[in-house]
């Protein structure tokens, strides 16, 4: 076992990977909330006031935000110590073992991927929207998935292969792009924050929490506070694709943790602040809408503000899925790397610095997906996913804490080992309140995970040779 240790240590702590290190504190924290702030606040939070928590949806974030502060602070402690580009991935590898660490990049591959299809079709539905506003059509068979009626979501599988052919162009490329378009994402927020407060009719607070704590109705639809909560987590998932970036950061021990819990705060308070506005200014029951910001502010007759901030939407989709789509990359490149799929994927292109076959084929499988598959259900399948994800992490600190304590802590979580146990608890409890079918889907893409260890990954696995 101590020799499967550093040997796994050794693959993944690697400083030659040939990936260049260029990424700055800043960089990553900004990288965290591209990714995070996106679907979650700006369509979800509508979705779930309307139809989970009503005015509580504020707390359904507060919540979320808790579970994922605790989940932020055990990724902190791992990806200072363990490091490498696998994030949670890279981490079950070392505290557990292949066998875990092949489940837990199965469920990662899960979440970047099924999220950055489902976030390509909501972006390509806004931009419809935005095209229709300055009369322009697209036909309807370009415009749906087959399973709709369509032929084909053009945008959202252009969108994904736009955002492929810049992360191949190369990694600090991208980070300034992805910078940029924050601020850009970031403006838009404060235009609505400034305009929603002056039009707050508190009594749209009343009742607060319609659907209660928890409940399940008849037709199997979870409902209350804390099922609201498992839904717009869904706005918290991305910040951990910070950790993903360790091996193209220049001090990873100590500007991992500053970006991962800098981007995580920053998004809670935004999150609270947007939502808290939202049903301060409609009534939480109009609030199920595909653009629920911008409907907001056309109802309180701003058509101006609401066109304005539709535009900062779609910017800020492109973050989310250029942060998803690289996570992706980077995690298929590290589970290349260990031998447990293809080494085509973890070769780096000696020009551009980056792993060019890896960005390619994800662009490809995405694309496909987010342009023939409607997506729109699986938000709740891309949480479990994270959240399981979550859990697994915060037991990897535990597990090195006793299997390895001499290993080197830059960061070091205080009390342990409470405060992953706080994210185990927290995370579980928000798992059990997601419905009975995105479990069943969940269940099915581990047994298929498990199939394709056995058939594939245990005999080319680098532990092997
Ligand atoms: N957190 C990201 C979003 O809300 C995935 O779109």
């Amino acid at each position: 076992m101590h020799k499967q240790l550093l040997r796994t240590k050794s693959i993944l702590i690697h400083s030659d990977s040939g990936l260049k290190k260029c990424l700055t504190a800043f960089d990553l924290a900004l990288l965290g909330i591209g990714c995070a702030i996106g679907t979650g606040i700006f369509v979800l939070t509508g979705i779930a006031a309307a139809t989970e928590s009503g005015p509580a949806v504020v707390l359904s974030f507060v919540f979320a935000g808790i579970a994922s502060a605790f989940a932020a602070l055990s990724y902190s402690e791992l990806a200072a110590s363990v490091g490498g580009s696998g994030s949670a991935y890279g981490y079950s590898y070392v505290a557990f073992g292949e066998f875990i660490a092949w489940v837990m990049g199965w469920i990662l591959l899960l979440e970047y991927g099924v999220g950055a299809a489902a976030v390509a079709n909501g972006w390509s539905g806004y931009f419809i929207n935005t095209l229709t506003n300055f009369n322009l059509h697209l036909p309807e068979a370009l415009t749906k998935a087959p399973m709709v009626g369509g032929l084909i979501n053009l945008p959202a599988f252009a969108i994904i292969w736009a955002l492929t052919i810049l992360l191949i162009i190369g990694v600090k490329e991208s980070a300034r792009f992805n910078n940029i378009i924050v601020i850009i994402k970031l403006s838009t927020i404060a235009i609505f924050i400034t305009l929603a407060s002056a039009h707050i009719h508190p009594e749209n607070w009343h009742p607060f929490m319609p659907y209660g704590w928890f409940s399940t109705l008849e037709n199997g639809k979870n409902v209350g506070v804390l099922a609201g909560a498992s839904l717009v987590f869904f706005a918290y998932f991305g910040f951990d694709a910070v950790s993903t970036a360790a091996e193209e950061s220049k001090n990873p021990q100590r500007d991992l943790p500053i970006g991962l819990l800098a981007s995580l705060a920053f998004c809670t308070i935004v999150y609270i602040i947007v939502s808290g506005l939202l049903t301060g200014i409609v009534p939480y029951t109009a609030l199920n809408v595909s653009s629920p910001v911008a409907f907001a502010l056309s109802e309180i007759g701003y058509t101006w503000a609401s066109t304005l901030v539709a535009t900062g939407v779609l910017a800020g989709l492109i973050t989310v899925l250029l942060v998803l789509l690289y996570g992706l990359t980077r995690i298929l490149f590290a589970m290349s790397r260990d031998g447990l799929i293809s080494p085509v994927f973890s070769q780096v292109n000696p020009d551009r610095q980056t792993p060019t076959k890896v960005i390619l084929m994800c662009g490809l499988i995405v694309s496909i997906i987010a342009g023939f598959i409607p997506l729109g259900e699986l938000a709740e399948t891309v949480n479990i996913g994270t959240l399981a994800s979550f859990v697994m992490v915060c037991v990897g600190v535990i597990v090195l804490r006793i299997r390895q304590p001499e290993l080197k802590r830059p960061f070091k979580n205080p009390w342990n080992p409470l405060i992953p146990v706080l994210g185990i608890l927290s995370c579980s409890a928000l798992m059990t309140f997601l419905p009975a079918i995105t479990w069943f889907r969940f269940g099915i893409w581990i047994l298929v995970g498990v199939i394709v260890y056995f058939v594939y990954s245990i005999h080319h696995s680098k532990l092997k040779s």
